[in-house]
């Protein structure tokens, strides 16, 4: 019965680069107070994209964590949902098909709209499967997110994927009924077809984020009759870690009692990968997800309330309760290896790669993928299409 039908969130994966900014470095390039990036914003490494990655190889090597042969022979569509397309007509879901070997009976399409489109695509998924018990969909949130070098926006930069198998039956998360979708015609961020760095009101923007936060909660509470204390944990998207704080804060609006505590307790948790790579876009939500599923040990049967914002804007709130063993469907040693892993640049060394990135050149191109230690690269441009290995 798809009314009782649990689906939601079976299992999760996260990539990003082999490489990272430090902040304390940034800021002593800039001439800030190191401080105002560690705490005022609340970040404290970058990820720095080499030419040689892109949304279709980080997409890829996410989905490739978490992907079994079951998976395979189920799988019945891949969605990325991204604002960094490396096209504006073919999908880079069929580039990643293409990667992992899928087999061709398999639907591949891809979602936009700013940071908001990967809560699209499991809402789009979850009607799937409803129809169709039996299949699952793989959903790819991939982002890098550019605003420019000496631009406020830089220290908010960064990069990666999240990679998501949506199924019945799901081992981490089961999603919820209702959720509440909120949607306003404003320019708080953008990115004209020209552009390859975002365009934005910095501060409006925050303060959209956070009305919609509470237009969405409220309503949500209001359907649902749901008290904060409902909640273990209330996760968010966070284009810098200060923003859920912001959010969380908005709420509580000086609670101190135990549900507060618990909230502000769980957010930092939920804060902590995000601190080490930047703002995915769309995968910030479900980066700080994992965050939040690593760094505790939480209880099945507790659930778990999601904010996720894209500017524009479009926001949704929605919970879910977390399964038995979630811990053992969400790869949180691959991930932590994978940060730890990850070299350190120089800010010099990030502004070249910062300005080397490929996007659009038309010229035939060669890099130097031998410099790049992930399993998927860009090889380069041959005839203006783009060459993976
Ligand atoms: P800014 O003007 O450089 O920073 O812009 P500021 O002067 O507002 O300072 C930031 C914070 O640092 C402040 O704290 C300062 O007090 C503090 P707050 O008042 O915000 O709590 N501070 C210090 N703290 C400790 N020690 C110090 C110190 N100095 C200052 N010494 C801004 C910041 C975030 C606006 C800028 O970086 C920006 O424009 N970023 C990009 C936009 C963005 O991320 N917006 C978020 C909401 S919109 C969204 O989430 C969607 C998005 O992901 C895109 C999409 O949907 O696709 C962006």
């Amino acid at each position: 019965d798809p009314k009782t039908m649990q689906i939601g969130i079976d299992k999760l994966g996260f990539d990003t680069t082999p490489l990272y900014l430090d902040l304390n470095d940034l800021a002593k390039a800039r001439d800030v107070d190191p401080n105002k990036y560690l705490i005022g914003i609340g970040q404290a490494k970058q990820a720095v994209i080499p030419p040689t990655q892109d949304i279709v190889t980080m997409g890829a090597s996410a989905a490739e964590q978490i992907l079994t042969e079951t998976d395979r022979e189920h799988l019945s569509t891949v969605i990325v949902a991204t604002e960094s397309g490396i096209d504006n007509s073919k999908a880079a879901a069929i580039y990643i098909k293409h990667l992992l070997k899928l087999n061709d009976y398999v639907r591949t399409i891809e979602m936009k709209e700013a940071c908001y489109a990967g809560t699209a695509a499991i809402q789009f998924a979850r009607g799937l499967i409803s129809l169709h018990p039996d299949e699952k969909v793989l959903v790819i949130t991939a982002d890098i997110a550019r605003y420019g070098l000496n631009t406020s926006g830089e220290v908010t930069q960064g990069g990666g994927a999240v990679a998501m198998m949506i199924s019945a039956n799901p081992h981490v998360l089961a999603i919820e009924d209702p959720s509440v979708s909120y949607s306003q015609d404003i320019m708080d961020f953008w990115r004209p077809l020209y552009a390859t760095d975002a365009l934005v009101d910095g501060k409006y923007s925050t303060n959209v984020y956070i009305d919609f936060f509470k237009a969405t909660l409220e309503r949500y509470q209001q359907k649902t009759n749901r008290k904060l204390e409902d909640f273990t944990a209330l996760v968010f998207h966070l284009p810098f870690t200060k923003m859920g704080k912001k959010a969380l804060e908005a709420v509580l609006q000086d609670r101190d009692d135990d549900t507060a505590a618990r909230l502000r307790a769980n957010l930092t948790h939920s804060q902590k990968l995000n601190r080490e790579v930047g703002n995915l876009y769309t995968g910030s939500l479900y980066l700080s997800l994992i965050s939040l599923l690593v760094n505790t040990d939480l209880t099945a049967g507790q659930r778990i309330g999601l904010f996720s914002y894209g500017s524009g804007a479009e926001g949704e709130f929605y919970a879910g309760i977390l399964q038995p063993d979630y811990q053992k469907y969400v790869a949180g040693d691959t991930i932590k290896t994978l940060l730890h892993k990850r070299s350190k640049v120089t800010v010099a060394e990030y502004e070249r790669l910062f300005n080397q990135q490929l996007g659009f050149t038309k010229a035939d191109t060669k890099l130097d993928v031998a410099a790049d230690s992930s399993k998927y690269v860009l090889v380069g441009i041959k005839d203006q299409q783009r060459i993976y290995k």
